[in-house]
């Protein structure tokens, strides 16, 4: 009976001693401490002996379960540890690595270009007034003392939904909106969308962007026109900026211009951005008609104005040196990251 106790407690010990999963040392104190251990099964074979030897042999098993059961306890500790080491050595972080990088997003261009020019009105007092898209032919035309047989008005160039109502082909639509809507005076810029019937090529766009601008008061004339857009040009780009105003035609002003700037690029001597000539086109403008006027109701014998209209993808084109406009449109981050 001895023997067998010492045999089991070597045995116990050395199934521990070699255990390395917490498994593996459950099936071990089955093994020997279960309800059918090997140990379990000493103590109830215990029966047969004399109460002498009961004594003797009882103390023997009892104190070598104990060691076994001692043994279990700290291994179990023991193998915890290492696997919880073990398992925080698999997650440290390497601190040395490289982070991982976010792209930051950054405005489009023709955003970009309309937050410039509205920013440089804005510092001018001008008031931001957004109109529609789809807005009514009589904001578009009529009231804008176009003739019935202006050109622009013909189903090949504006996108019309039925017979009063279009997308916008310019955004001198807000003219209108504004003189209705405002008490004078007025001095108003307009960014947004217009739509007109074209086949997409390298400057032309079914869908572009203008910026209008409005101002209305007693006493306004050519001359504050010239000086707030010769100062937007020189805000725009760069103070050595001269701009040229030469005679043109919109049946909503009288008298009408566009305004040429110096060649940003050349500084006026000539070269591919201003295609020899030193001076670039960039706006329409004039003194608002008086028959505009009279569709706001305003007196237009006390108050006069001036109006004008910049297309943001040909000023976003020159300003960037953007050959076909299509690419403002596809989307490409190749393009858009370049504009930071
Ligand atoms: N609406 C004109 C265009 O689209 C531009 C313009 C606006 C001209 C205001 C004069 C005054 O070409």
């Amino acid at each position: 009976m001895e023997t067998k106790i010492k045999e089991i407690l070597q045995a116990g010990r050395n199934a521990m001693s070699q255990a390395t999963e917490l498994k593996e040392l459950e099936d071990i104190r089955v093994k020997f401490l279960g309800k059918k251990g090997q140990v379990t099964e000493l103590l109830k074979s215990m029966n047969t002996l004399t109460v002498e030897e009961k004594k003797n042999v009882g103390k023997m098993v009892n104190l070598a379960k104990k060691e076994l059961e001692d043994l279990l306890d700290s291994k179990k500790e023991a193998l915890k540890e290492t696997l919880k080491a073990e398992k925080l050595k698999g997650e440290t972080i390497d601190v040395t690595e490289p982070g991982q990088t976010f792209e930051i997003g950054r405005r489009h261009p023709i955003t970009q270009v309309i937050d410039q020019v509205v920013s440089i009105f804005s510092s001018m007092g001008y008031e931001i007034i957004e109109g529609p898209l789809v807005d009514t032919v009589f904001n578009a035309f009529d009231g804008l003392n176009s003739p019935k047989t202006h050109p622009s008005r013909d189903l090949t160039d504006t996108f019309y939904l039925d017979e009063e109502n279009c997308l916008r082909p310019h955004t001198s639509t807000v003219q209108i909106r504004t003189l209705q809507d405002r008490e004078v005076p007025i001095k108003m810029i307009s960014p947004g969308r217009c739509f007109r019937c074209d086949t997409p090529d390298a400057t032309h766009s079914p869908m572009f962007h203008q910026i209008e601008g409005m101002v209305v008061d007693k006493g306004i004339t050519m001359a504050d026109l010239k000086g707030s857009l010769d100062y937007m040009a020189k805000q725009l780009f760069g103070p050595e900026t001269k701009t040229k105003f030469r005679p043109h035609h919109f049946p909503f002003t009288e008298p009408s211009a566009e305004m040429d700037v110096s060649c940003f690029k050349c500084g006026g001597k000539g070269c591919n951005v201003c295609k020899g000539s030193g001076w670039i086109e960039i706006l329409g403008c004039g003194m608002t008609h008086p028959n505009v006027h009279s569709v706001g109701n305003i007196d237009t014998e006390e108050y006069t104005g001036f109006a004008f209209g910049m297309g943001v993808e040909r000023i976003a084109m020159l300003k960037y040196g953007i050959d076909d406009i299509r690419y403002f449109y596809e989307n490409d981050m190749r393009f858009l990251e370049q504009f930071k």
